[in-house]
């Protein structure tokens, strides 16, 4: 069966999701939001967005929280040094991958180039809307296609409000 194909993304005001190559805000909240519905599961992201990733978990010691990663590259010979990371060379290899593993839903988690790939492919989006304007180099995609809203909750941390959506096409 074809997963259910579900995007994670947390994005300021203005649509933002990231600026130079980090996302522009820390909220700790969210963060463990994001580890417990990705423990164990698999992910999909693109290169740029792994390595940032990657490098955030290297300095904190911590292992990172998903399954397995698949992280879309056009590198032929892309490796890394986790054993639970493959490299998948388009997102059809990256969905057949998922497919074959018998995964139910597959989460994508970024960034700006993989959402705008995945998002006509994607039945759910589960999105953080953060108060404010960070001055953002990479956005998130028109999503006007996921008109019903499953859910909605306010909550803040670390001084920062946000939304928490759940929506569905
Ligand atoms: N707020 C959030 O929820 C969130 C989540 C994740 C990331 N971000 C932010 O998003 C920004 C990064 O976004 P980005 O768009 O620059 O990078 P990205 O989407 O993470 O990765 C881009 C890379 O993916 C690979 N790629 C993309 N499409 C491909 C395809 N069809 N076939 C093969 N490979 C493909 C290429 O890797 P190669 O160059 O290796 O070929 C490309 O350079 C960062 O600022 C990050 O912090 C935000």
């Amino acid at each position: 069966m074809t997963p259910l194909v579900s995007i994670i993304v947390a994005m300021d005001e203005k649509g933002g999701i990231g600026k130079n190559n980090r996302i522009p805000w820390h909220i700790r909240k969210d963060l463990i939001r994001l580890r417990d519905m990705t423990k164990g599961r698999l992910v999909i992201l693109g290169r740029t967005s792994y390595e940032s990733m990657a490098g955030y978990y290297d300095k904190s010691g911590r292992p990172m929280p998903a399954g397995q990663y698949i992280v879309i590259t056009h590198d032929e010979n892309f490796k890394s040094a986790r054993n639970n990371t493959f490299a998948a060379t388009s997102i059809e290899s990256a969905l057949g991958h998922a497919k074959e593993n018998g995964e139910k839903e597959v989460f994508v988690i970024g960034g700006e180039t993989i959402f705008k790939q995945f998002l006509p492919f994607a039945k759910k989006i589960y999105m953080t809307v953060v108060k404010g304007n960070f001055g953002c180099d990479t956005f998130f995609p028109n999503y006007s296609g996921f008109k019903k809203l499953i859910s909605l909750e306010n909550d803040s941390d670390e001084g920062i409000d946000f939304t928490y959506k759940i929506l569905e096409k």
